[in-house]
């Protein structure tokens, strides 16, 4: 049975978040704030195009569409590489709006049409899409110059001491990885299906690696020690002549969303690529969890041999159990959250920033492509590392312990840290 309300508040609030994030005038929306990025009116326009092609006409390219064909086709992202999409002739940002909201009206309309045995799959895809999009508006934005245009709005929980550098005994043995539809309507393609995979012991960072323990990392010569990086790693520590995270000044600030502020020694460190988290670890007498240790670590329950839905257990997020939602602008303290610890006590597996993990994105066995045959597909033979447990940047609404993001292991104006595991 269809959830149809819960999908259309889920649509609602997707579409709350990505107007706040375009709430500025039309220069600002076309600009490239960085190559590596889309300007905002581009992501805008691209939101609804994909709504259109999934709910409206069934994922069929060929099917009429609202906008014109080659108009449509500016918002392809196979098509058109990010670098170059500022200089595309697109939709103006009133345009982008009048598209969007045509779009979501029959949307609704297609939403209350359905089918009562339709497990509203198309509609789940709509609303991970467009959240992971504001994602993706929010790294644009912190690389943004310029005077801040976002303001975080809450507050955090405080830190705990004693936590940071600590870990968790994750003891060998089988555990069943990955999701189905009937336990998770909404989990995409690469999160499917569930297996069971045997795992040996292991140790796993009960908390992120922070701010301060990095920080003794580069003053040990972190950054200058070749023997505690790869050779790939190496290379590009030399080319792009790396010292810190992106956003650290030398004087020990940081620039974030356009403001500097000291950088707190008890918050996770976020803005890494993938061959500075396997530095760490080397230096750390560590190594970087296999995604598979990584989700047995946050989702697995020894005493009854199942899985949660998250790692605290079956009540989705809320503010004390996890920072998601992008309104705090950066991770939460170490030590934020107790209440959401897995089973095995690890913490913060959920929100605050993504996890690198030694793992290649491949397929499950089993896998088969959803209606969006591109999220993943084109992905699985290349070189993606895969990153785990969503930032403070991810809607609650989408974020599960299977949920799988990957990206170059170059890549570091994502919300990206990392968190050592150890052999047992
Ligand atoms: C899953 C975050 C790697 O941004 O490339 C958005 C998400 N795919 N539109 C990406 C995505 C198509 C994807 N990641
Ligand atoms: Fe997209």
């Amino acid at each position: 049975m269809i959830a149809r309300q819960m999908l259309a508040d889920d649509l609602s609030r997707a579409r709350q978040r990505t107007l706040r994030l375009v709430d500025f005038d039309d220069d600002e929306l076309g600009r490239q704030y960085d190559p590596l990025m889309s300007p905002l009116v581009w992501d805008l326009a691209h939101i609804g195009q994909q709504e259109e092609l999934w709910l409206l006409r069934g994922g069929n390219l060929a099917a009429p569409g609202l906008l014109a064909p080659a108009v449509e086709r500016l918002y392809d992202a196979f098509e058109h590489p990010r670098a170059s999409r500022a200089h595309l002739p697109l939709l103006a940002p009133a345009e982008a709006h009048r598209y969007l909201k045509t779009v979501r009206a029959k949307a609704f309309d297609a939403l209350d049409a359905l089918p009562d045995e339709d497990d509203g799959f198309a509609f789940a895809l709509t609303v991970s899409h467009e959240c992971q999009h504001g994602e993706t508006m929010l790294q644009a934005l912190s690389l943004r110059s310029g005077e801040p245009l976002l303001k975080a709005t809450g507050s955090l929980p405080a830190g705990r001491a004693g936590v940071a550098g600590s870990s968790v005994l994750v003891p060998a043995g089988p555990f069943v990885l990955g999701v189905d539809a009937a336990q998770e309507p909404g989990s995409l393609d690469n999160e499917r299906p569930a297996h069971v995979v045997d795992l040996p012991a292991f140790q796993i960072g009960r908390v992120p690696v922070t701010n301060g323990e990095w920080r003794a990392f580069a003053d040990d010569g972190g950054y200058r020690r070749r023997e505690l990086w790869s050779a790939r790693g190496w290379a590009h520590c030399e080319q792009g002549g790396l010292s810190a995270p992106l956003f650290w000044n030398q004087d020990g600030s940081r620039r974030r969303f356009g403001d500097v502020e000291a950088i707190p020694d008890d918050e996770p460190v976020q803005h890494i690529t993938y061959f500075e988290a396997e530095a760490y670890a080397a230096w750390a007498g560590a190594r970087l969890p296999t995604e598979m240790e990584w989700e047995k670590a946050c989702v697995w329950d020894p005493d009854s041999s199942a899985r949660r839905r998250y790692p605290w257990g079956g009540q989705p997020p809320t503010t004390l159990l996890a920072n998601l939602g992008g309104d705090a602008l950066r991770p939460a303290p170490v030590g934020a959250y107790p209440e959401g610890a897995s089973a095995y006590g690890a913490e913060q597996m959920l929100g605050d920033v993504w996890e690198w993990t030694s793992s290649p994105l491949r397929p499950w066995p089993g896998f088969t492509p959803m209606i969006y045959e591109r999220y993943s597909m084109p992905f699985f033979d290349g070189d993606y590392r895969v990153l785990r447990g969503g930032s403070w940047a991810v809607s609650p609404d989408i974020l599960r312990p299977s949920f799988r993001n990957w990206d170059h292991p170059v890549r570091r104006q994502i919300f990206s840290g990392v968190r050592l595991a150890w052999d047992a």
